[in-house]
């Protein structure tokens, strides 16, 4: 049976197991998935013995994304502007290939499972830390109107829209200077959800048409889409269905076929 596994510290909540097990089961693959909990200093020797053993794939999530991206012998083109690294790929030289599915995940969320559109629309992105430069290139390849980043610490924002603009246009502001028009789109990547906070957004930038992407997920409404269902939003969507997506995507790097998601988002928000 070939082995895959997710690594991470903490790692106990984490869902791929049960997403992996389940596309593993509705496609037919024989193949296992474990949770490892790895200690913080000891990724690169955790990683090692893995393959060493025979494991085929990994996933990798906080905190280690960036060591990993570190650790791998050659990188996709997305893993490499996303500065980070949630998939290894053993390859049958034995090399390992680093590759990061989070964008992809959040854009086939958006467009497949939502029916939503950035081409030609313009677009908020709040925060500028991983989360967020994991999805920039995929956006962008979208053909969005305009892409606005806006952060509390302004200066990473225009790190993020420098090293970006080659693919699109793209700007940086502070949360003071946002201000006129609703968005067509305005994507949480902060994680201000967590502590049960909303970036200090205007209320401007939510309009009767806008429609709201919060990459985090939670049992109940995130505060960020119960504040943007308060000002009327059109839709809002949590992080559940960019999870899923991005292991959809893992798993067909692994095994060469696309696993059917649908039915996996629905059982997890009925379980969730
Ligand atoms: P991740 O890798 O999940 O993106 P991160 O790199 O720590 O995590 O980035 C967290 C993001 O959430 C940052 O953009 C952070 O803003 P700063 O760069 O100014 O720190 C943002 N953030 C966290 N809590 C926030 C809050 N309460 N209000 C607004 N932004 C917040």
């Amino acid at each position: 049976m070939d082995r895959y596994a997710v690594m991470g510290n903490p790692i106990k909540h984490s869902k791929s197991p049960v997403i992996h097990k389940e596309f593993a089961h509705l496609s037919d693959q024989d193949m296992s998935y474990a949770a490892i909990l790895v200690d913080e200093s000891g990724f690169a020797e955790a990683v090692t013995e893995f393959f060493a053993e025979g494991g085929r794939g990994l996933n990798i999530t906080v905190p280690f994304k960036l060591e990993a991206f570190g650790l791998a012998d050659e990188l996709s083109d997305r893993a490499q502007r996303a500065g980070a690294v949630n998939t290894l790929i053993l390859l049958s030289d034995g090399r390992l290939r680093g590759d990061n599915t989070d964008g992809v995940g959040m854009m086939r969320d958006i467009t497949n499972n939502h029916d939503g559109r950035i081409t030609n629309k313009r677009v908020l992105l709040v925060g500028a830390g991983g989360a967020v430069r994991g999805v920039l290139a995929p956006l962008l390849q979208e053909n969005p109107a305009s892409v606005t980043i806006v952060n509390r610490t302004v200066e990473k924002a225009q790190v993020l829209a420098d090293q970006f603009s080659d693919l699109g246009r793209i700007e940086a502001v502070s949360f003071a200077d946002l201000s006129g028009e609703p968005y067509d789109w305005v994507i949480n990547g902060t994680s201000a959800s967590l502590g049960g906070e909303v970036p200090p957004l205007p209320v401007s930038v939510i309009g009767q048409y806008t429609r709201c992407y919060d990459m985090m997920y939670s049992v109940d409404e995130t505060t960020f889409n119960q504040w943007a269902g308060e000002l009327g939003a059109a839709e809002r969507y949590d992080g559940l269905g960019m999870l899923v997506e991005q292991a959809a995507e893992s798993f067909r790097l692994w095994r060469g076929l696309m696993p059917p998601t649908a039915q996996v988002i629905a059982s997890l928000k009925g379980g969730a």
